[in-house]
């Protein structure tokens, strides 16, 4: 089927789409703009722009602190985007979802609170091989605090994890599995079921970085049992510097606060200070107030489009580009795994990466180049970046055809 018949059987029409993102109007360098760089940031609609405007002109005002009308408004649209995400994680309760700036913040906070509690020297701690830089770091600082160990599943040269690799390494010691759901490098979709299901048969908890899974697919944190589950707002087509973390709740309540602050306590003296309930022990200090709400619009906005036509839509696009850029000579796709989302990450012989992005830049096409906060997966593949072309739904047809026409320009130009 064509990319547009699947867009129509999918049962929405990708230009009206495109007119809810006024961003996608403009000429860049007097081209039309063909944005391609998803993974690192979607663009908003609309409905997002209207609700962050709404709250700075009418309902502004700090949340969880007042009576007066306007704090009641405030707090109440921030407290109905927390309810949007349990929906659209399909938690249990509402308390399971914590504010975080973003996917960083919410794997730094389980590093930092769950980590420094419950990991001790000796101890391990398991992550995938093609994991952001935010899905590695928060866990080696803890190792190096603890005396832990830091262990990596391999992967083949597809992108795909080794999961009878994934067996050998869980084992007495391991207390926490934390692995992408989808790669921001190579667009592999991980089986997290399998990995959350196998973590716990060794008695380990998991953590499922979702920051690119979740404006790709639907998410069901129940379904595949997540002890923790975090994404990003702002690819989700909502504001940067917000996120949601999900937990469940027997283990946040075990947690210790991660920061201190107002809203986070129940009572405060000098000589003791007890803590709030869930949700709130883990959100100290005034949060990004119109981000939340922002998110709010976002995660409506993306249900009412259904993950599950973005789904398949996007499936399609990702076929349709697979071929028109495999069929270019001298290009190379990095990351060919047989459940894939969105992302064409690729070499080409003798051009650098950025020599690329600079190009495309120019007919007014963004990619991303460089290593995508994934060193390991360029170490991997023996590059030192790429460059990558992500897709959202509001893409087309038409805007593949530029980016490989644009490619093919590059190479005219360079050989
Ligand atoms: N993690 C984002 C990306 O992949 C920023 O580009």
């Amino acid at each position: 089927m064509s990319v547009l018949g699947s867009a129509i059987q999918a049962g929405f029409d990708v230009e009206q789409v495109r007119a809810e993102f006024p961003v996608l109007r403009q000429k860049v360098h007097g081209k039309p703009l063909v944005y391609l760089d998803n993974a690192a940031t979607s663009q908003k609609p609309l409905a997002v722009i209207d609700a962050i405007r709404r709250f700075y002109e009418v309902d502004c005002a700090n949340i969880h602190r007042g009576v007066h009308e306007l704090s009641q408004r405030s707090t109440a649209a921030y407290e109905q985007t927390r309810v949007k995400a349990k929906l659209f994680l399909n938690a249990r309760t509402r308390n399971e979802l914590i504010f975080v700036r973003g996917t960083t913040e919410g794997i730094n906070l389980v590093a930092s609170s769950w980590g420094r509690k419950c990991v001790k020297a000796g101890d391990e701690i398991v992550i995938g091989a093609m994991e952001h830089h935010s899905n590695i770091v928060p866990w080696q600082l803890l190792c190096e605090e603890k005396g832990a160990r830091l262990r990596v599943i391999p992967m083949n040269d597809r992108g795909e994890l080794l999961m009878e690799e994934y067996a050998k390494l869980l084992g007495p010691r391991t207390r926490m599995v934390a692995v992408g759901h989808v790669s921001n490098a190579l667009g592999t979709i991980s089986p997290v079921r399998e990995i959350i299901e196998m973590a716990h048969k060794a008695g380990a908890l998991t953590l499922i970085d979702g920051a690119q899974a979740a404006p790709h697919m639907k998410l069901d944190v129940q379904a595949l049992d997540a002890d923790f589950y975090a994404f990003s707002g702002h690819k989700v087509f909502g504001p940067t510097g917000i996120g949601i973390l999900y937990g469940k709740s027997k283990l946040l309540n075990a947690m210790p606060p991660y920061q201190g602050g107002g809203d986070m306590i129940r009572t405060v003296t000098f000589e003791k200070t007890t803590y709030n309930d869930l949700p709130y022990k883990f959100e100290a200090g005034t949060p990004n107030i119109a981000g939340g709400i922002g998110l709010g619009a976002a995660l409506d906005y993306v249900n009412r489009i259904g993950l599950d036509k973005i789904a398949a839509y996007e499936h399609e696009l990702l076929l349709y580009g697979t071929e028109a850029l495999s069929a270019i000579p001298g290009l190379r796709i990095l990351g060919t795994a047989r459940e894939k989302a969105a992302v064409l990450s690729f070499v080409m012989e003798g051009i650098h990466p950025h020599d690329i992005g600079t190009v495309l830049d120019r007919m007014g096409i963004a990619v991303r180049t460089g290593h995508h906060c994934a060193q390991p997966v360029m170490d991997w593949f023996g590059v030192p970046a790429t460059t990558r072309a992500s897709l959202a739904f509001y893409n087309t047809a038409a805007e593949i055809d530029a980016l490989a026409a644009g490619i093919r320009k590059v190479k005219e130009m360079f050989s």
